[in-house]
């Protein structure tokens, strides 16, 4: 059987990408290298991996054949020339940062990010005397008027978490580059087949595989693709010798079989989210829905642009404000009260204190995290007891009288 490779499509990638059962007794899927160390048939030939000087591996905090395949498998779905997979989405952005970094470089970052990655630059990178700024990448122009000959990163997620804002990569990296910074995009809420950095112009992608790429919310991991250069670096700096924060090839196992599925859940999380969004915007009770794929959205026509579909995540706000949403929240029967995202189960939280609660209230108002904000993942559940579930739920939260403009169809 050969190789299936480069012209296929995302699906058959995603299935058969660098991997003949046949070079493995049959195995239909992958053997999973349990293995921390690998013999060398001599002292000299030990000698010349660690120089580089010949291939092999030789110890799994490097690399182990279960994540290479995985690596290949990112790759090319990213459409990358390497990938590395790393133990959490965060163990990617601090073994990416650790690598890439000085004291007296600048970052420049989004207004809106991850809780946790905000507090790794806020209140970690600074404390190593890297210089952070925030500047709103929404408008390339306000990138142009702030970058300087200092700023080695330009960093954002599109979408962000958790307010959806969407930023247009092509012209972020033009601006970017042209005074050569690295720009490194946090594709999570997309995975690559809605979108794809690399093919607009961003240098790395991070991922937290923990969501869509895993899928089944039973592990958490990382991953980063990029140039062979870079990858190679962020290896051996960032990985090997400065987080450690690497994958177990058990759960590349895990995120090898997600794979297989990403599109066909990636297009029921959009399908569904699309009919949750439009319901949500018609509800009186619902004063705001941040969802890239309706038209009521401030970046629909950007979004367009550069996602093919626009992704199972929705933030909301409700008109009774952060006391009518955290309402809603108890009163939800099937879907479930948590964080995380990207799974099969349909997950509800709210951000300013849980996923964002790492920002200071002073810095979620400066940032646009307001108190309000609902977040909802959209599973893989049936639509109608999706919008069954919330129905009811803002049912109860608006004080018993059912006010939906949509019939309940559950
Ligand atoms: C957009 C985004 N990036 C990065 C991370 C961090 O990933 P992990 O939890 O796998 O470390 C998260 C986690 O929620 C996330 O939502």
């Amino acid at each position: 059987m050969s190789d299936v490779t480069g012209k296929k499509g995302f699906a058959t990638r995603a299935i058969h990408h660098a991997y003949n059962p046949l070079d493995h007794q049959g195995a239909l899927n992958p053997p999973v290298y349990m293995t921390s160390t690998f013999a060398f048939d001599s002292a000299a030939q030990g000698g010349r991996r660690f120089a580089e000087e010949e291939g092999g591996y030789i110890y799994s905090r490097i690399s182990n054949p279960t994540l290479a395949l995985l690596e290949e498998r990112m790759a090319i779905l990213e459409g990358g020339e390497a990938a590395l997979v790393t133990s959490s989405g965060m163990g990617a952005i601090t073994s990416v940062f650790w690598t890439l970094v000085k004291p007296g470089d600048e970052i420049i970052v989004d207004r809106t990010l991850y809780g946790c990655t905000f507090t790794f630059f806020n209140h970690g990178l600074e404390r190593f005397g890297v210089k952070v700024r925030h500047v709103d990448l929404t408008d390339p122009e306000k990138l142009a008027d702030e970058i300087n000959d200092k700023t080695r990163v330009v960093y954002f997620e599109t979408p962000a978490n958790p307010n959806m804002r969407v930023v247009d990569i092509e012209a972020i990296s033009k601006v970017a580059h042209s005074k050569n910074a690295t720009v490194v995009v946090d594709n999570t809420y997309c995975s690559p087949y809605l979108q794809r950095p690399l093919e607009l112009g961003a240098d790395l992608v991070v991922h937290s595989a923990t969501k869509y790429l895993g899928g089944h919310g039973d592990l958490t991991a990382g991953a980063i693709v990029g140039s062979a250069e870079l990858m190679h670096d962020i290896r051996l700096i960032g990985l090997k010798d400065m987080t450690g924060a690497v994958l177990s090839p058990q759960d590349a196992q895990l995120i090898l079989r997600g794979l297989k599925t990403l599109n066909l859940r990636m297009d029921r999380h959009c399908k569904t989210a699309q009919t949750v969004a439009k319901y949500l915007e018609n509800h009186k009770l619902v004063s705001k829905v941040y969802y890239p794929g309706l038209e009521s959205f401030e970046q629909h026509a950007v979004a367009k642009k550069q996602m093919s579909d626009f992704g199972g995540m929705i933030a909301l706000e409700l008109k009774g404000g952060l006391d009518m949403g955290q309402k809603m929240i108890d009163a939800c029967q099937m879907i479930v009260r948590a964080v995380s995202l990207g799974d099969a189960e349909t997950l509800i939280q709210h951000p300013a204190t849980m996923t964002h609660s790492t920002y200071t209230e002073e810095e979620r108002l400066k940032y646009d995290i307001t108190d309000s904000l609902v977040r909802l993942s959209v599973g893989l559940e049936e639509e109608e007891d999706i919008l069954a579930d919330l129905d009811q739920a803002l049912e109860i939260a608006g004080g018993g009288r059912n006010v939906s403009v949509m019939p309940k169809s559950a």
